[in-house]
């Protein structure tokens, strides 16, 4: 995308993003996540088409059989401009927080040139993230984390046990859970909406240091569109449980399905 263009639709599609959210207000609070969802696919399609562009879905609501709308492969905007791009979305991040009235759910949107997204299967990735004003190529998922963090307390200029680390509350990150313990880290523990997670480490107020684990993986795609235009950092490596997810990742361009990204 060349400047200009980058300057005209950035506006435009933070407003899509902000109708979404705004949609979704009625629904904060009513333990119904499906009507809750259901607003800010709604409202974010709805804003979609009145742009000029023509836009292809590669990270949406999922396959179009489940996904009525929304859905990967979705065609939206009314192509007026001639301009062709790509749109990474998850109309509503967080539905179960949102039910519930909890906080940090997102409406989130991205825009990018052809071919600009991992177009990400819908298994889990492991996931690091920081913030910016580190080194280049800070982060590597094969360094175990405890090298990481003292890495990370020594270029932040921080003791150890004064840096805080962000993950999902879930029985499977017991690992992290331990070395943050031993560490004496604090902790930033989050029910759901990692996209937060990641992005919040790339600012300030929310002093998180680090956000690590296991999610989504397109919400993972999602996270690092957010932090590369943050100056974050961010590292993903797709998570497979069996060979049908492996088919589809390789159906959907993904060749080396252990590479970290
Ligand atoms: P919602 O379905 O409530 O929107 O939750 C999304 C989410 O918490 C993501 O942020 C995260 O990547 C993923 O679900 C984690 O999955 P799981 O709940 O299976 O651990």
């Amino acid at each position: 995308m060349n400047k200009k263009n980058l300057f005209h639709y950035n506006s435009k599609i933070l407003k899509v993003s902000e109708l979404a959210a705004i949609a979704v207000y009625d629904f904060i609070g009513k333990k119904d996540e499906n009507a809750a969802d259901k607003a800010a696919v709604e409202a974010m399609r709805t804003e979609l088409n009145k742009l000029d562009f023509s836009g292809t879905i590669v990270i949406g609501e999922g396959e179009r059989d489940k996904a009525p709308m929304l859905y990967i492969g979705e065609k939206v905007g009314n192509g007026k401009s001639g301009l062709n791009f790509d749109i990474a979305l998850d109309p509503l991040e967080g539905t179960k927080i949102t039910a519930n009235n909890e906080k940090n759910a997102l409406t989130v949107i991205s825009l990018g040139n052809k071919g600009s997204f991992l177009n990400a299967p819908d298994v889990y990735m492991e996931k690091i993230a920081v913030g910016k004003g580190l080194p280049k190529n800070f982060l590597d998922l094969d360094i175990p984390l405890e090298e990481t963090l003292n890495n990370l307390a020594f270029y932040k200029k921080k003791k150890i046990n004064d840096l805080v680390v962000c993950f999902l509350d879930r029985p499977r990150h017991s690992k992290i859970s331990n070395i943050v313990d031993k560490y004496k880290c604090k902790k930033f523990l989050i029910p759901d909406g990692d996209i937060f997670g990641a992005i919040a480490t790339a600012i300030k107020k929310f002093k998180i240091d680090i956000y690590v684990g296991i999610g989504g993986a397109p919400e993972g795609v999602l996270a690092a569109a957010a932090l590369k235009c943050l100056g974050g950092q961010m590292q993903g490596r797709l998570i497979f449980n069996d060979n049908k997810q492996k088919t589809r990742a390789k159906s959907m361009g993904i060749k080396d399905l252990k590479k970290k990204i």
